[in-house]
This record gives structure tokens, C-alpha cells and sequence, in this order.
């Protein structure tokens, strides 16, 4: 079959990572977490006193991009079988995952300087194709030619009872479903509202409702969709 391109846009929380995950490693690509990326950034604020209260302190954020201070990567883990998010050398899977970010992702990604950095590093990942890439515009502003892209939609409730289970499992104290829930509304506000690649269904994308399916069922149904496109001609 021939290599391709797959691109994976969604709500958050929406289960799209999990499905992106699960196919990459069934069909041997390589698995790209962009959200991750916007994550890391985020970070790199917050640990620089970029991102107080008040808010973002672009010009700061901007020169410390421009001079190239800020480096993501991603490394294999054999662990967990999935890559883990490297900032300047550093990993931060896990730090990345936590509500202090979470919350303050989305107005870092709606920087147009942000996404101008991470978009093109995300294009120099898929010069080789046998990618499955998952974010909010990689199937409109990444990867415009994509050969498969799917739309990945499921109610917000769904998505905060994911989120919340996800954290619980990691072992996150304290958490409270209603602050979830508020976040992950807030954060389709943005995230559709923003004026630089805003989250929206690319017109030749396939939508997937997955509220009332399992992971199973989700798995089986990209496969069949990727096995379609790959072997077309
Ligand atoms: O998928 P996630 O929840 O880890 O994404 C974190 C945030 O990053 C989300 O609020 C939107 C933003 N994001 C984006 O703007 N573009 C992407 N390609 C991926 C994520």
C-alpha cells in the first residue's frame, strides 16, 4: 500500500489522540501529537513568567521563539509504546498533561507567531508521509493535501467524563467534573474562534461521531477508513 498522509482534527478531549495513537501503531507510521506541541509551549511560558495572571507576555514569548529558545521534539517511549514530548531536551509528557496547562493552552495557540513555528515543523515531519498526525488544523492548514482526514466530533459532556477518568487514572487529586467541563467549553470557544487557523471540518474530511462508540469499535472503523485510501491508486 502506498504511504500516506493522515490527518486528525477534533474537539479536545474527543478521543482523537487514542485512535491516532492505536492506528500508527497498527500500520507502522509515525504518530505526531500537535496538541502536545501547543502544550509544551505553554509550558515553556509558564516556567518563564511569560503567562502571569495578567496574561501572556507575547513580545517576551516571541524573542525567546525568534532566538530559537524554545525546541520541542518527541522521543519513542518503549514503556508506554508511545512517543513522549520533549521541551529543550527535557521530558514533559507528563507536565504538559496537567490542568494548570490545560487551561492556559489555548490563548498560546492562538498566537499566530506560535502556530507559524509549530505548523512548519509539523510540515518538515511529514516530508517522508507514513504519518498520522492529530490536532485541531491539520487537515486545513498542515496538511491541505492530506490523502485521508478524518473530523473527529463527540457531545462536551462526553469529552469533560473523559478528561476527568483520564486524569483520575493518572492519579490527579482533587478533581472536580464541573471545572472540566467549563474548560473543555471554553476551550472550543477558542479554539473555533480564533482568528489563525481556527478549528473547523476541512470540506473533504470524513466526520466521526464517536460519543456512543467504544475505542474498539473507533479503532476498526479508522482502519477500514485508511485502508480504503491507501490502497486506492
Ligand atoms: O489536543 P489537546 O487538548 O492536547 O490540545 C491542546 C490545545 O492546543 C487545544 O486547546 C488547542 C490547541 N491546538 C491547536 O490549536 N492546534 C493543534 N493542531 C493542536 C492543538
Amino acid at each position: 500500500m502506498k504511504k500516506i498522509i493522515i490527518a486528525i482534527d477534533g474537539y479536545s478531549s474527543c478521543g482523537k489522540s487514542t485512535m491516532a495513537k492505536d492506528l500508527a501503531k497498527t500500520i507502522g507510521y509515525i504518530y505526531v501529537d500537535t496538541g502536545a506541541m501547543y502544550r509544551s509551549v505553554t509550558l515553556y511560558a509558564m516556567e518563564q513568567g511569560l503567562f502571569p495572571e495578567e496574561g501572556i507576555k507575547e513580545q517576551e514569548l516571541k524573542s525567546d521563539i525568534d532566538a530559537g529558545k524554545v525546541n520541542i521534539s518527541f522521543q519513542f517511549n518503549a514503556e508506554t509504546g508511545r512517543p513522549d514530548a520533549y521541551l529543550n531536551g527535557r521530558n514533559v509528557e507528563k507536565e504538559i498533561r496537567q490542568m494548570a496547562v490545560s487551561s492556559r493552552v489555548s490563548p498560546i495557540a492562538a498566537l499566530p507567531f506560535v502556530r507559524a513555528l509549530l505548523t512548519q515543523q509539523q510540515q518538515r515531519m511529514g516530508d517522508e508521509k507514513g504519518i498520522v498526525m492529530d490536532g485541531r488544523d491539520i487537515g486545513t492548514a498542515v496538511f491541505p493535501n492530506a490523502e485521508l482526514k478524518i473530523f473527529v466530533t463527540a457531545s462536551a459532556q462526553i469529552r469533560a467524563q473523559r478528561r476527568y477518568d483520564e486524569l483520575k487514572a493518572k492519579g490527579e487529586q482533587n478533581l472536580d467534573f464541573d471545572a472540566i467541563l467549563k474548560n473543555v467549553q471554553e476551550r472550543d470557544y477558542i479554539d473555533t474562534h480564533r482568528e489563525t487557523a481556527p478549528l473547523r471540518k476541512a470540506d473533504d474530511a470524513i466526520e466521526l461521531d464517536n460519543s456512543n462508540m467504544t475505542i474498539a469499535e473507533q479503532k476498526e472503523w479508522l482502519l477500514a477508513r485508511y485502508q480504503e485510501r491507501a490502497g486506492e491508486n
